[in-house]
């Protein structure tokens, strides 16, 4: 059997090694990252946009993400399997948030949360990490507060902004966080983290100086058309390959080609003839 990557894995990968991470949101994205050899695959509240159709995060419940990491770890053997807890799910109280954690861990076997927020949400991380639970942070631009960003914008441009970003990082890893996300902070600014952070950083928009890096599957894949932000690389343009192979499909049902002699079953010619004489 293979070893399971875990939490400690990752923080004790700092400074040795660079760390990969996909989302996955079922069972088929779940095995395909883990199949791709990545360390942890995180099912992100980004499948609220990429898989559920929503216009941003904030309306995916604590059900709904449950049932979504349910099917990514049965397709997920090897990599550390992050579940991301939905909006409301923490901020309401530190014991609704450790039970809200532990749903991820018991009902869906999921290895590890990731929480958004910095020195706002250290009460409730502090209490998952007491119960057992790893928390991944999350810094930067944290979509769930997007109505208070006022919309997907770079954090930490000023000096000020930086050094209240610099002082979260450094709480959360006191806290106990065995890694923290940064998500749309200038280089600058990641690698000056990655320097005083004593836990891998892993950088989505956040440029090169990172401990790791994250991007949603769908991205990466070219899966989602709606709107690809300038930090991603799609290796693959699935959307438009599926598409062809959807219209052709229904090109061949239309004029007869599918389904021909190979994709249909036969009868044994005795039992054509008898049904033939009735
Ligand atoms: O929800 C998500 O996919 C995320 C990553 C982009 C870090 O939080």
């Amino acid at each position: 059997m293979t070893k399971r990557v875990t939490a400690p894995d990752i923080a004790a990968a700092k400074g040795l090694r660079r760390l990969s991470c996909l989302t996955a949101c079922d069972y088929p994205t779940g095995r395909l990252a883990d199949e791709s050899g990545v360390d942890m695959v995180l099912v992100g509240d980004s499948l609220a946009m990429v898989a559920l159709g929503h216009e941003d995060t904030l309306s995916v419940t604590m059900d709904e993400m449950v049932h979504h990491t349910k099917a990514v770890t049965r397709g997920v053997s090897r990599a550390l399997v992050i579940a991301d807890m939905p909006f409301l799910s923490y901020q309401p109280g530190v014991d609704k948030a450790v039970a809200n954690a532990g749903r991820f861990l018991s009902e869906a076997r999921a290895q590890a949360v990731k929480v958004e927020g910095g020195r706002a949400v250290i009460e409730p991380i502090r209490a998952m990490v007491r119960a057992g639970i790893p928390v991944m942070g999350h810094i930067g631009l944290t979509p769930q507060h997007l109505a208070a960003l006022g919309g997907f914008k770079v954090q930490g441009k000023t000096a000020e902004a930086a050094m209240i970003l610099m002082e979260d990082a450094l709480a959360l890893a006191e806290a106990g966080c065995f890694s923290l996300v940064l998500e749309c902070v200038p280089g600058e600014l990641a690698r000056r983290i990655t320097q005083a952070a004593n836990v891998p950083t892993i950088g989505i928009g956040s440029g090169p100086d990172t401990d790791g890096q994250v991007l949603v599957i769908h991205d990466v894949l070219g899966l989602y058309d709606r709107f690809r932000p300038k930090f991603v690389k799609a290796y693959a343009d699935l959307w438009n390959q599926g598409l062809d192979a959807l219209r052709a499909y229904r090109t061949d049902v239309e004029s007869g080609a599918f389904p021909a002699a190979e994709h249909t079953f036969a009868m044994p010619d005795e039992e054509l003839a008898k049904l033939d004489r009735k």
